[in-house]
Parts: structure tokens; C-alpha cells; sequence
């Protein structure tokens, strides 16, 4: 073997792949949300890549309502503990995600009919799961999806048995549980200037009411052939004039068909697949790589334009394998949404991303 080739070979064993925590590190954090397996440290490779990669975790689903608070006065904090204490010996911050939103609530909860037991439940919800984590968590997403596209609020059970003051409530009753807290309103689309809107509107309204916001998060599930680019800039402006972080905080590019115009992140709508609906079974063409790469390093640009306003960046998932959008809105489909794909292995979207730094 010819020595140049060797020393190549040499060269890509040895070259540490770049991490997005330490080359960000000075701009915004890196965040991953983490399924209940990362948490319970069962999945090896996923865990060598959140330590080497990421300074804050989202968990995806363990403390949704439907887990930490399955009966009227039963709480199951097992997962969520879990998820503390290895953030904590990783030295990575958690944003708590969620504490109201209209998915995912335990059954009993959804057969109250009476006003006053809703009211019960989500002041008995957010102080005993708020307070129990102040000091440990670093952020709460205090309140989640609460507007419609066109920036009225959703027709949820909160809105219906609360009326309109349930978010500014949620606020009041967070701030008072856990004043360490950072606390933020959630929402997908928020950068279209309708539901932006609404988001102004409401965080305008938290503010006058004398209540503490902390920040906004951009859920940011785009398709890599379209992120609306002028949308998210505008939008970044508008919410940092409001004086509170902004966070892009699902971030996932996907490589599919939508089934519907237009991005979308409507949890309980799904449609049906087909093998049109699902083109890259076997991999993904290098042309889409591409496409999804140069999208990313777009979004990172400007991500860094605004470092000043931009607090943390969180992708939702580790890897491609993991995400969720292999089965929303479609079941069984094969996407490829992150940075790292089915082995962990960095993607061109994660160099792409790693070279927007040296662009600075
Ligand atoms: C998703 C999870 O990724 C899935 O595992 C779960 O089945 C449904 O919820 N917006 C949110 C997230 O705020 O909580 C959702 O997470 C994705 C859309």
C-alpha cells in the first residue's frame, strides 16, 4: 500500500468528529430531545453522542402529563428524575417540556366535565410538577400549541373549561412554583405572521399582567426544501423586541412528502402512506443531502446573526432512526430529519453546520 494512502487512513481514524456544543459554545446552547431509553442510559452509542454533542436535553415524552401525573393525586416522577440526575452528572441543562398543553393528557383528566375539578387539576398539575423540579431543571415550556394558525387561541379543554386567561394563569401558577426557573410559551408556525401575531399578542399579555416570561420557543419542524427563511428572521426580530430569549427548540428538516400544504406539526392530525409517500426506503440520494445541508447552514447563519437574541438551538431526536418523524404524520415511513444518521454517524447537514462558525 502506498504510504500516502496510509497516512490518509490514519488521518480519518484519528480525526475527532467536531462537536456543535463546543463549537456553539459561546452563542447559544445545543440541545437534543432525549427519549425514555437515553434517559435510562440503555442506548449506548445515543449516549456517547449526547455527551460529546449536546449542552441542554428536552425530554420528548416523559414529562408530558399523560406520564408524570397518570391519576387525579398519582404522580409518576420516576423517568423524570432519571432524566435529572444524568443532566446533572453530564453537566447539561434540561428544558422541562411541558407543563400545559392539549396533547398527550392522562385520561383522567380529559372525563372531567365540571370547570371547578379542570381548574383543580391544572393548578395541583403545574405547582406540585413545577415545584418539584425548581433548582433542578433549568427551563419549563410553561405552555404549548395554544394558538390556531390564524393567532386565536385553540378550542382546547383548557380554553373551554378556563377561558381565556388559562396561559397568563399557567405563568402566575409556574412563577410561583419554581421562581429559579427560566419559563416559556412553545408553539410550531409561530414564525407565519398570522399565528406571530397571536404570540405578540399573548406574550404582550403575560408582560402586562405582571407576570414573569422568559422566552419564546420556535418549534421549527420545516421541510428542507422550503424552511421559510424571511418568516423565521422576521420573526426573531419581533419577538427579541419583546425583551425575552428566543429558541428554535424541535429543530428537524424533513426530507418527505407532506401529505398537506405547507409545514404543519398538528400532533393528532396523521394520513394514511403509500410508497410515494415514503421515496427513500433505502437511503437517502446525495442530491437531497445536500439540499438539506445547505438548508441547514442557512438556518444556522442566521441563528448566528442573531446570537445576541438566540438562546438555545434543540434538535428533536439524536439521530435519523429515532425521530419522530418516521411516524408522524405518516406511520412506518423512512426520514432523516437530524444531523446524525441511523448509526450515529455525522451527516453533511453536521459539517455544513460545523463550517457556518468559521464563517463568523
Ligand atoms: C412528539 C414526540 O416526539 C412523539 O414521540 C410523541 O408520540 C408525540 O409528541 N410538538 C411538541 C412535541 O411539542 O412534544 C411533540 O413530540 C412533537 C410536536
Amino acid at each position: 500500500m502506498p504510504a500516502c494512502m496510509i497516512s490518509v487512513k490514519t488521518l480519518a481514524q484519528n480525526t475527532e468528529v467536531p462537536s456543535l456544543k463546543k463549537t456553539f459554545k459561546t452563542d447559544f446552547l445545543i440541545g437534543a430531545a432525549v427519549n425514555a431509553l437515553q434517559i435510562e442510559e440503555k442506548d449506548l452509542k445515543a449516549d456517547r453522542l449526547i455527551k460529546q454533542q449536546f449542552s441542554a436535553v428536552t425530554p420528548e415524552n416523559v414529562m408530558k402529563a399523560e406520564i408524570i401525573h397518570p391519576g387525579w393525586d398519582v404522580y409518576n416522577f420516576d423517568l423524570a428524575d432519571k432524566l435529572v440526575a444524568y443532566a446533572l452528572k453530564n453537566n447539561i441543562k434540561v428544558n422541562a417540556h411541558n407543563l400545559i398543553w392539549h396533547s398527550q393528557l392522562p385520561h383522567f383528566m380529559l372525563a372531567i366535565k365540571d370547570a371547578d375539578s379542570v381548574r383543580q387539576y391544572f393548578a395541583n398539575h403545574i405547582t406540585t410538577v413545577a415545584g418539584r423540579y425548581d433548582n433542578k431543571v433549568y427551563s419549563w415550556d410553561v405552555v404549548n400549541e395554544a394558538l390556531n394558525e390564524d393567532g386565536s387561541l385553540r378550542n382546547s379543554i383548557f380554553l373551554q373549561k378556563l377561558g381565556d386567561n388559562y396561559i397568563v394563569e399557567a405563568f402566575r401558577l409556574a412563577q410561583k412554583a419554581a421562581p429559579h426557573t427560566k419559563l416559556y410559551y412553545n408553539d410550531y408556525n409561530i414564525e407565519q405572521p398570522k399565528k406571530r401575531a397571536g404570540a405578540i399578542a399573548l406574550i404582550k399579555k403575560i408582560q402586562a399582567a405582571g407576570v414573569r416570561i422568559d422566552g419564546v420557543g420556535i418549534q421549527g419542524h420545516w421541510k428542507a426544501s422550503n424552511v421559510p427563511m424571511t418568516d423565521i428572521e422576521e420573526t426573531i426580530k419581533a419577538f427579541a423586541a419583546l425583551h425575552i430569549e428566543v429558541m428554535f427548540t424541535e429543530l428537524d428538516l424533513s426530507v418527505l412528502p407532506n401529505p398537506w400544504d405547507g409545514n404543519s406539526a398538528e400532533v393528532n392530525k396523521t394520513a394514511r402512506g403509500s410508497e410515494k409517500m415514503n421515496p427513500y426506503p433505502n437511503g437517502l440520494p446525495d442530491s437531497v443531502q445536500h439540499l438539506q445541508a445547505r438548508a441547514y447552514a442557512d438556518l444556522f447563519r442566521l441563528f448566528l446573526k442573531y446570537k445576541q437574541n438566540v438562546s438555545r438551538v434543540t434538535f428533536w431526536g439524536v439521530n435519523d432512526g429515532q425521530s419522530w418523524l418516521n411516524n408522524w404524520p405518516i406511520r412506518g415511513r423512512t426520514n432523516y430529519p437530524l444531523l446524525f444518521d441511523r448509526n450515529f454517524q455525522p451527516k453533511p447537514a453536521f459539517y455544513s453546520v460545523i463550517a457556518t462558525e468559521n464563517e463568523k
